[in-house]
């Protein structure tokens, strides 16, 4: 019998939900689709804006970034000063981070900087995120180069396959790897650090795609040893959207371009990253303050009742509905996706149908999608939720 998460680990739950704007109507198990900043860090993120108003050329042109107008500044710029902040927290150097507004611009920067060539390949999984493929796939295009997508094996075969498939894949004329930290829809937490190093023993790079990483996992940036590393702020970190983060090794600074090139070009990576035309920057200069409620709160106790719902969650949804549980828990971190019972349907309209109806009749929020012949359900719970939302997905599905 699976029973609810152990007691140790449920501080947390539906009284939680007061410190978000979300509607207490909704049973929302979709919290790392697009994030939800809690109401704290959007009051400080208005305090900014609200500073900004106050004089905004100033603000923007002479105390945000490098690219400044006027005397210099005695402090560091507000962005950097932030950037600092967030970068510590991910174990990374103040001068090596850049925000970006999401994981796709970042993954962009890199993808069109990188120097292919005709023949060139790029490496990529089927569980890669479909802008990211779709980025990927143009900027090969654009240098002759291809993109080699590697179908990974079963989870229930294991991390090991999975991280041996890569490597497997990689060939003589692979350039470069994107190689996703937790995977979109099939929320699987890779082995990257395994894969990071047996791909760049064979001299070839790296970005990591860690958009749900970030507040989620225990997260050390640098040691993961990848050339680049991308992730989101306002899924998992608690920040106001639009924040993103682009890591990159400091040999690896140099002819990174952001997608948009403004008037840092050629004044360094901070500098370009820092400032790409006027725009409203108070998500970033607000993510110390998400970064403060998420050590509040303590990320290690966020994460375990996380994982915990993910994990016990994905037990109970399969013994629910009689589906194959494919995972075992080192591949869980906060979400969870689990197979629906085969007679819901296999197709992406039968997912769309299925998840329509669950939100305009259940009032259930949650990503669905349609996955190697049948339909998967990813939980993705936050402290707001409970056990007794599990149940009620439970049974809206088997009354499907
Ligand atoms: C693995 C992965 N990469 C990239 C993205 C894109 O994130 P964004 O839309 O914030 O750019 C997502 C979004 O969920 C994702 O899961």
């Amino acid at each position: 019998m699976i029973s609810q998460p152990h007691p140790a680990v449920v501080p947390f739950g539906r009284t939680w939900l007061s410190h978000w704007k979300l509607d207490p109507s909704v049973t929302h198990l979709n919290h790392g689709t697009v994030g939800a900043p809690p109401i704290r860090v959007l009051e400080a993120q208005q305090a900014i804006r609200d500073e900004i108003e106050r004089q905004p050329p100033a603000y923007l042109l002479r105390e945000l970034s490098e690219i400044a107008v006027g005397r210099p500044r005695s402090g560091p710029p507000r962005l950097r000063a932030a950037a600092q902040e967030v970068a510590s927290f991910l174990g990374a150097r103040g001068e090596d981070f850049v925000f970006v507004d999401n994981a796709t611009t970042g993954m962009n920067a890199v993808l069109r900087s990188f120097p292919l060539e005709e023949g060139d390949e790029v490496l990529i999984t089927d569980l890669a995120y479909g802008a990211i493929a779709n980025a990927a796939a143009f900027h090969a295009r654009e240098r002759g180069a291809h993109v080699k997508t590697v179908e990974l094996p079963p989870s229930a075969r294991g991390l090991q396959a999975m991280a041996d498939a890569v490597i497997a894949a990689a060939g003589s004329r692979t350039r470069l790897a994107v190689v996703d930290h937790v995977s979109s829809e099939s929320a699987i937490v890779l082995p990257v650090r395994e894969i990071v190093a047996r791909l760049r023993e064979r001299g070839i790079a790296v970005v990591v795609d860690g958009a749900h990483a970030p507040g989620a996992l225990d997260l050390d940036v640098p040691s993961i040893g990848a050339d680049w590393y991308v992730g989101n702020l306002h899924k998992w970190a608690f920040t106001p959207r639009s924040a993103g983060f682009l890591w990159a090794a400091p040999g690896r600074q140099e002819g990174l371009h952001h997608p948009v090139v403004s008037w840092g070009l050629g004044r360094g990576f901070t500098a370009e990253f820092d400032w790409v035309g006027t725009r409203d920057p108070s998500a970033y200069l607000a993510a110390p303050a998400a970064i403060a409620f998420l050590r509040e709160i303590g990320p290690d106790r966020m994460r375990a009742y996380n994982h915990e719902l993910a994990w016990s969650g994905a037990r109970f949804l399969c013994k629910r509905w009689g589906s194959p549980l494919e995972l075992t828990e080192p591949m869980v971190g906060v979400m969870a996706t689990v197979p629906l019972p085969a007679r819901l349907g296999s197709t992406p309209e039968d997912a769309a149908r299925l998840r329509d109806d669950l939100l305009e009749n259940d009032r259930i929020e949650i990503q669905l999608h349609a996955w190697r012949g049948r339909l998967w359900v990813r939980s993705s719970t936050q402290i707001y939720n409970e056990w007794g939302d599990l149940e009620r997905l439970a049974e809206a599905i088997l009354r499907q």
